[in-house]
């Protein structure tokens, strides 16, 4: 089948980078991304590149090149499903919040109302495509869905064919074209080869060909699931060494140089910090606990649930070790928040540790002010609205680093924005109330800059 035109439902932080990438490689293709939220798709369609709905390095250079020349992003989903030859589906997928596996399962209502709309509007044969991360064994729902709907359609004598690949996206967020553009890997699950191999004629515009894993569909589906929590646990277990580190006068950043020269152990993913955020880590890993409970595995459960229990942890720790250091209180006291979003090069703050440190730390009663390069007003004040926490301080959004610290008495960095290195801490200090402290959890901050400067500096894993 020569496939010619492609939807994506949902243009988020993984539909709209790639189906851009995909736009710009196959220049013969035709791409549309639709959404049900309009003003995201206003958002993406808007003229000024800035108000681009997620920021990502070079995303707004693709657009210009392919929007409306063979991308487009619209809300019309009757049509753009019904031209398609291959629907992608990249709605998200959060956590459950009630019912059965609350706290746990994934909420998977946007996929299933997705793949009805794709049984309902979808014409001849359609390879249907999982983006979004998914349960193992979701592309099974998937396909009754369309099974069922489609024997309805029969009876009204319409002919219509699916076959349902997984396609798990592996970008993460601030690099995402680049991994889109240059990907360890492209993993395809699927039984039907003929559709395995349109999908991969695809990639192979761009992608060499042994950089494309082809598997079953449960292995492709659970392959997301396991990276991600392999990824998650190497934090855990950094950010437990720090703690280590602390307590007995060792280095964090000499013990992670130490165990990252060993090649089977590698230096990638040991950076130490306040924990991880971000829309994937913490979700997947409880969609796997999740499901190693339900298949009967509880040691399986309890291995995993404890990176998350770890991460936690981590954010805790660092706001008591605030509090403490600040003899006991901070009610009153004015702290600079320095990045709010859950890592640099991005405005993304979904689960980002600065929300939880900064809500205990408003609970105490301090006056914060937050800068972040990205991150806008309304998206911290929804973010606080959706932790309901008793505050007894009071926040504000500041739009420079020197306002965040004038008066200060404490600066806390949770993000490593490439801004916040190098600062010329002499000046800072004497915007500063005395004594000032400097909590840099990003190993953001040299001790030689803060020296005679005198500032307090409190470096995460690092003991004395
Ligand atoms: C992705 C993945 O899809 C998810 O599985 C993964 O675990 C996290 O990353 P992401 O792109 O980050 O999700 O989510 P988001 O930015 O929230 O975008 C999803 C979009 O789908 C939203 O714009 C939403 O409006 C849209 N949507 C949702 C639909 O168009 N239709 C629906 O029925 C539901
Ligand atoms: C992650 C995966 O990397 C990606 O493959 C998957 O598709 C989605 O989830 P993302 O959440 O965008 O991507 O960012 P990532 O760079 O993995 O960082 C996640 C969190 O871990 C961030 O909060 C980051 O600050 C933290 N982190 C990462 C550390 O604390 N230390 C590290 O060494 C690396």
């Amino acid at each position: 089948m020569k496939i010619q035109k492609i939807c994506c439902i949902g243009a988020g932080y993984v539909g709209g980078p790639t189906m851009s990438v995909i736009a710009d490689k196959c220049p013969d293709l035709e791409v549309r991304v639709v959404d049900i939220n309009k003003e995201r798709i206003a958002a993406w369609n808007d003229k000024d590149l800035n108000k681009l709905p997620i920021f990502e390095p070079g995303l707004d250079q693709i657009i210009s090149r392919t929007r409306g020349r063979n991308l487009f992003f619209s809300s019309e989903m009757e049509k753009s499903i019904s031209e398609a030859d291959m629907i992608f589906i990249s709605v998200n997928t959060p956590t459950k919040t009630k019912g059965l596996g609350a706290g746990q399962a994934s909420d998977l209502s946007w996929v299933e109302a997705s793949a009805r709309q794709v049984a309902k509007f979808a014409n001849g044969h359609t390879i249907v495509i999982e983006k979004s991360t998914l349960p193992v064994r979701t592309a099974q729902a998937i396909k009754e869905i369309l099974k069922t709907t489609n024997r309805e359609n029969q009876k009204n004598e319409i002919s219509k064919t699916f076959s349902v690949l997984s396609n798990p996206e592996f970008l993460a967020e601030g690099t995402a074209i680049n991994d889109l553009e240059q990907p360890d890997r492209v993993l395809i699950g699927g039984e039907d080869p003929d559709s395995v191999s349109d999908l991969v004629n695809i990639y192979l515009n761009w992608v060499p060909r042994e950089k494309i894993i082809c598997t079953n569909l449960w292995s492709s589906e659970l392959s997301k699931l396991a990276a991600n929590a392999f990824l998650a646990q190497r934090i855990s277990s950094i950010n437990s060494i720090s703690a280590f580190c602390e307590a007995t006068g060792a280095n964090i950043q000499e013990v992670a140089k130490a165990i990252g020269t060993d090649k089977r152990i590698g230096n990638k993913f040991l950076n130490p910090g306040p924990g991880f955020g971000g829309s994937c880590f913490k979700k997947d890993i409880l969609n796997l606990v999740y499901l190693s409970e339900y298949f009967g595995l509880p040691e399986v459960a309890n291995y995993w649930n404890q990176v998350v229990v770890l991460n936690t942890w981590q954010q805790d720790r660092i706001y008591k070790i605030v509090l403490q250091k600040l003899f006991g209180t901070v009610n009153g006291k004015r702290i600079a928040i320095l990045g709010f979003s859950f890592k640099a090069n991005t405005n993304d703050t979904r689960e980002s540790p600065a929300i939880r440190i900064s809500s205990d730390l408003l609970e105490e009663g301090a006056v914060i002010s937050i800068y972040d390069p990205k991150v806008s007003f309304e998206k911290v004040k929804e973010d606080f609205e959706k932790l309901s926490f008793d505050n007894h301080g009071s926040w504000h959004m500041v739009n420079s680093i020197e306002d965040a610290l004038k008066n200060a008495d404490a600066v806390l960095i949770l993000t490593a924005w490439e801004e916040f290195f190098g600062l010329d801490w002499n000046y800072f200090a004497s915007l500063m109330r005395t004594p000032a402290w400097v909590f840099d959890t990003r190993s953001v901050v040299n001790r030689e800059e803060i020296k005679n400067t005198g500032l307090n500096l409190w470096k995460l894993g690092e003991g004395s």
